[in-house]
């Protein structure tokens, strides 16, 4: 083991000290991770969780929901610059104003959104249960912010609702164009296309699944075919690969990287865990209204 990792290691015992990765941080970094997943399991993880200390390896949205949680706890997120353009794209005074403009609706926010974004919404969702949360709201008109193309997944699966969408979007999920999965069918017709809906419309309509990261690698794992053609960020690959040994992954296209996925090293969580920051601090009572709409979402499951 090299010196770097016995050193996470010790910090990590003397501080009682989990470390959790997202599914798109860099190989290292998810093999040492206690628990490597998506954004909901992430999150139950770090609710249950006994320890003083996490150390989360994603980016700040992820971060800052377990701080909502697990108020007691220090959470650390190692590079304090990563953060999700998507969760940027809206603000709670635009979502106040919209609120306005449609009394009667509930609002629902994607997991990738800011603690007073979710302060000011009724429910969290993320990508693995967004359809079973929408569907147990009672309001037929549901604001749903910020992604666009996760929303638009929604009205399709649940035509009885009326969802208001907002225009944000991943800048690395949006690149992936119809004729890039056009192509990667014709060079690999034996495969079949799993991706995130995070994607557009038109790439979500040609998939034979959609799901969530850890969703996708769970369909990989129990799935009869051989061949998957993959439409999400490539961190995924390091365990897609490792769940299915024996079964060929190829990612759609080589430019599916998320900048500030990649931006945390085994460096910086030494670093973090040496200094103790970047600290996740919140508004208490940002904290408390946010906690309701992720409260409400862990009890849809
Ligand atoms: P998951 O919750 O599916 O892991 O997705 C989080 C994310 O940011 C996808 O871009
Ligand atoms: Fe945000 Fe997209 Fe990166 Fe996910 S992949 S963290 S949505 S920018």
């Amino acid at each position: 083991m090299n010196d770097i990792i016995k050193e996470i290691n010790r910090l990590k015992k003397e501080k009682n000290a989990v470390i959790v990765a997202h599914n798109y941080q860099i190989d290292e970094v998810q093999d040492i991770a206690d628990l490597v997943g998506d954004s909901f399991a992430l999150s139950k993880f770090c609710a249950n969780s006994n320890a003083d200390v996490i150390v989360f390896c994603g980016v700040h949205f992820m971060a800052e929901s377990a701080k909502i949680i697990s108020p007691k706890k220090t959470v650390i997120l190692p590079e304090k610059h990563a953060g999700c353009p998507m969760a940027d794209m809206v603000t709670a005074e635009a979502l106040k104003k919209k609120k306005v403009e449609h009394p009667g609706a509930a609002v629902v926010c994607y997991i990738n959104s800011s603690a007073e974004v979710k302060a000011e919404s009724d429910i969290c969702c993320t990508s693995s249960n967004a359809v079973n949360v929408v569907n147990s709201l009672e309001q037929k008109d549901i604001i749903f912010v910020p992604d666009e193309n996760l929303g638009s997944y929604i009205a399709e699966k649940l035509p009885h609702k009326n969802i208001i969408l907002w225009n944000g979007y991943c800048i690395t999920h949006h690149k992936i164009k119809k004729d890039d999965v056009l192509l990667a069918k014709e060079k690999h017709p034996e495969a079949i296309l799993l991706v995130h809906p995070e994607c557009r419309k038109e790439i979500v309509d040609l998939a034979n699944f959609v799901g969530s990261t850890k969703q996708i690698i769970d369909y990989a794992a129990t799935s009869d075919a051989k061949e998957f053609i993959i439409g999400t960020e490539m961190g995924i690959m390091h365990k897609l690969k490792m769940e299915s040994p024996d079964k060929k992954f190829y990612l759609m296209s080589p430019g599916l990287i998320c900048p500030n996925m990649k931006k945390t090293t085994l460096d910086s969580i030494l670093h973090s865990l040496q200094t103790m920051t970047e600290k996740i601090e919140l508004d208490e009572d940002v904290r408390i209204r946010a906690r309701k709409s992720l409260d409400r979402m862990l009890s849809v499951e």
